[in-house]
């Protein structure tokens, strides 16, 4: 075992994942170490960062921890820390079942988390729960270790490895800045307003100055973060800005090249906010939307408080002020009551909008939620079908659409070296505005500040199935 060392396991959304890098930077800024990934097991504290939106959650985060004990011979000088939905659910009961887990700690509970850490990892007998709800949105220490963690989920297996990071020094070239933490909407299928709370509006001031620090350490692009990115300032929090105003405020900081936010929820989605897309060019021209049905039926009765109309007008409004503007999206099929209609209404308006790319869900019954007691549920068989129909369409589509970008030419933001590089070749993977992945041949001279986060022209060549690939020009 490696004295003070640390590993983080984080399944969910982004917003995890974002949590995780801070507690990640935290620790070290603390004197604690990540472990290399290859030595994960060789960890003193594990921490896992949980989430329970969909699936079996717990049960993956008690075949983690178990997978914990039998890897550290059930050691009890080692501490594991379980913190996000799972944990604000299952709570102190984690205790009693696993003798390794120390710290429980929810979303609120997380600005705590790093000293509590620090007190447990010099004692044994100790245990700590971080479980209440803040009335307000909790600030968290600042840590700015030179090596900036760059957790991404882990596609196959829906999880990041905060350890498993890459060291990316000062010049991280984008950045996740988080404007509130809960949700106040009760969609009826959705456990996250009780895990995650009701919605707190972080202070405009605290969120200019997060993303002033990332750009003065060498980030050209910010993502704002949140539940519901656009109800920021609706629950009283946020100074009394709304979200439109605040990334006015963000778009006009010097050093910013492309600015994103996810996720926007259609109900809230103002006309000031469509007109920013026609005014702020800063504003990358992508928007993540989620639709969840195309069926006016299924939206009433998972209380998203819009139909296919109103979604489709503001489809045709972006696209009207922001041509070639690329949408993707949030899809759940099965949801109890729906027909074949229904889902064929879904199907007809993905495609309507023609959505480059989407992430769809078989419903699944949450606890405590409503839908969870609607008693018209669909045979996951059915579900299964719907869905693997849904993606099939997706896939081809999203393909097409990506081999008809090719000619194009596009500003790429290089995040870090190709994986694979040809022999003799500078091959550097990064995004273009609407987000697609490139992977581009570099053959100018390398700028001054290196090659990450330079912002370079490029030719589409060519397309995969998950990336472009290009040319400098
Ligand atoms: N079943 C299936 N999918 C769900 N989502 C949220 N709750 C459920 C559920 N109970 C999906 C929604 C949401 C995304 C984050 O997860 O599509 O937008
Ligand atoms: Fe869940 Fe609806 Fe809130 Fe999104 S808006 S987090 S789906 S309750």
């Amino acid at each position: 075992m490696i004295s003070r060392t640390f590993h983080c396991i984080t399944f969910g959304c982004q917003m995890n994942v974002n949590d995780s890098d801070w507690l990640t930077r935290s620790l070290i800024a603390r004197g604690f170490t990540p472990v290399p990934p290859d030595r994960s097991g060789e960890a003193e504290i594990y921490i896992i960062n949980t989430c329970s939106v969909r699936d079996k959650p717990e049960q993956k985060v008690y075949s983690e921890i178990g997978r914990i004990r039998s890897m550290t011979n059930d050691d009890p000088a080692v501490l594991v820390c379980v913190g996000g939905c799972v944990a604000q659910q299952v709570g102190r009961k984690l205790f009693r079942r696993f003798s390794q887990v120390r710290l429980v700690f929810g979303a609120d509970g997380i600005a705590q988390a790093p000293a509590a850490i620090e007190k447990l990892a010099g004692k044994r007998s100790l245990r700590i729960s971080l479980l209440d709800f803040e009335e307000q949105y909790t600030e968290r220490e600042q840590a700015w270790p030179d090596a900036v963690p760059d957790a991404a989920p882990d596609a196959a297996n829906g999880t990041a490895d905060a350890a498993n990071v890459q060291m990316r020094g000062r010049q991280a070239p984008s950045a996740f800045v988080s404007i509130m933490q809960g949700c106040d909407n009760f969609c009826t299928y959705c456990i996250v307003p009780y895990v995650r709370g009701r919605q707190k509006s972080r202070e405009p001031e605290a969120v200019l100055d997060e993303c002033r620090a990332w750009l003065a350490r060498g980030a050209r692009e910010i993502t704002l973060l949140g539940q519901n990115v656009n109800s920021f300032g609706q629950d009283g929090g946020g100074g009394g800005m709304s979200f439109t105003q605040l990334l006015y405020r963000v778009a006009e900081l010097p050093g910013l090249a492309r600015l994103r936010f996810v996720t926007p929820h259609p109900k809230d989605l103002a006309p000031e906010l469509i007109t920013a897309f026609g005014e702020l060019p800063v504003l990358a021209p992508r928007l993540h939307l989620p639709l969840q049905s195309g069926s006016d039926r299924i939206l009433e009765r998972m209380g998203r408080k819009y139909d296919r109309a109103r979604y489709m007008d503001i489809v045709n409004s972006l696209r009207a002020v922001r041509p070639g503007i690329h949408l993707s999206t949030d899809i759940i099929v099965g949801f109890p009551g729906e027909t074949e209609e229904d889902f064929l209404e879904t199907l007809h308006c993905m495609q309507d909008v023609g959505f480059m790319g989407s992430f769809s869900f078989v419903y699944s019954d949450r606890p405590g939620t409503r839908a969870s007691l609607f008693t018209d549920k669909i045979d996951r068989a059915v579900a299964l079908e719907r869905l693997a129909r849904l993606q099939d369409w997706q896939y081809n589509y999203a393909w097409e659409q990506l081999r008809g970008l090719t000619g194009e030419i596009v500003d790429v933001l290089l995040e870090e070296p190709s994986p694979k590089p040809q022999e003799g070749e500078i091959i550097w993977q990064g995004k273009e505005p609407r987000g697609h992945s490139v992977n581009v041949r570099l053959t100018g001279p390398e700028p001054e500040g290196g090659w990450m986060g330079a912002i370079v022209p490029t030719r589409i060549t060519a397309a995969a199935m998950h990336s472009l690939r290009g040319e400098q020009l």
